[in-house]
């Protein structure tokens, strides 16, 4: 089974609620949703790889610790920018891609109309995280994390806010063991279904018109 993990934080599980309540506003959206951000983002960078380094106090020289990993943040267009806030906040170098999808509403199909991302000579430490709160037929994780395998990349983490059963299903199958080595899915929670237009149940809506007022 791909690897994923499901993030238990009190805090998480309350803006998660704020997140799901149908009668949360724009601005107190974005406001739950950037505050999830950091708690993911705390959680994600927890294993990242770092090099001792030598630092002078202004009492005397110790050891520290500096970050090695090179983190590329990738948000999915246009909801997973919602997420983006506390990543970039925490790592202020990190390079920040995009791509660009959506999903065609008849065929639930996601379709790309954009992608950027920085020119990396060396990928040994490169850590590329996806940023897209909803995980719902997974097409659009596929198609990205496709997208990455395919330049070389292998530390692929992909953080969401809910994922539905069938997402996590068809990335499982959609990929292979080895790599699926390379995938970790970090999420606040498996709802429980999809329903017949491919929203996730109970869910919250469609993330991308709550967060953007469309
Ligand atoms: C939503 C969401 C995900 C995708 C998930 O994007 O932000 O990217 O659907 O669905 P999937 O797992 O079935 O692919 P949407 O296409 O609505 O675009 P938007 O973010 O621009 O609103
Ligand atoms: N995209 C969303 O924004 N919400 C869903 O429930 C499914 C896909």
């Amino acid at each position: 089974m791909v690897n994923y993990t499901i993030i238990e934080h009190p805090l998480v599980s309350h803006y998660l609620t704020v997140l799901r309540n149908k009668n949360t506003l724009k601005p107190e959206f974005k406001e739950a949703l950037d505050r999830i951000s950091y708690l993911l983002a705390g959680y994600v960078y927890s294993n990242l790889k770092t090099d001792e380094v030598t630092v002078q106090t202004p009492l005397k020289k110790c050891k520290g610790r500096t970050i090695k990993h090179n983190v590329v943040l990738l948000p999915i267009l246009r909801a997973g920018l919602g997420l983006l806030q506390g990543f970039s906040a925490l790592l202020p170098n990190v390079s920040i891609s995009h791509m660009g999808l959506y999903r065609d509403e008849e065929s639930l199909r996601p379709i790309k109309y954009y992608f950027k991302f920085p020119d990396v000579k060396h990928k040994e430490n490169l850590k590329v995280i996806i940023l897209d709160p909803m995980v719902a037929t997974g097409g659009s994780s596929i198609f990205t994390i496709e997208y990455l395998l395919n330049m070389g990349i292998k530390d692929i983490n992909l953080v969401s806010l809910l994922c539905a059963p069938e997402g996590i299903n068809a990335i499982d199958k959609r990929f292979n063991n080895i790599q699926k080595k390379y995938i970790k899915i970090l999420t606040c929670s498996v709802d429980e279904k999809l329903n017949d237009k491919g929203y996730i149940v109970p869910g919250l809506g469609d993330a991308g018109d709550r967060l953007f007022g469309t």
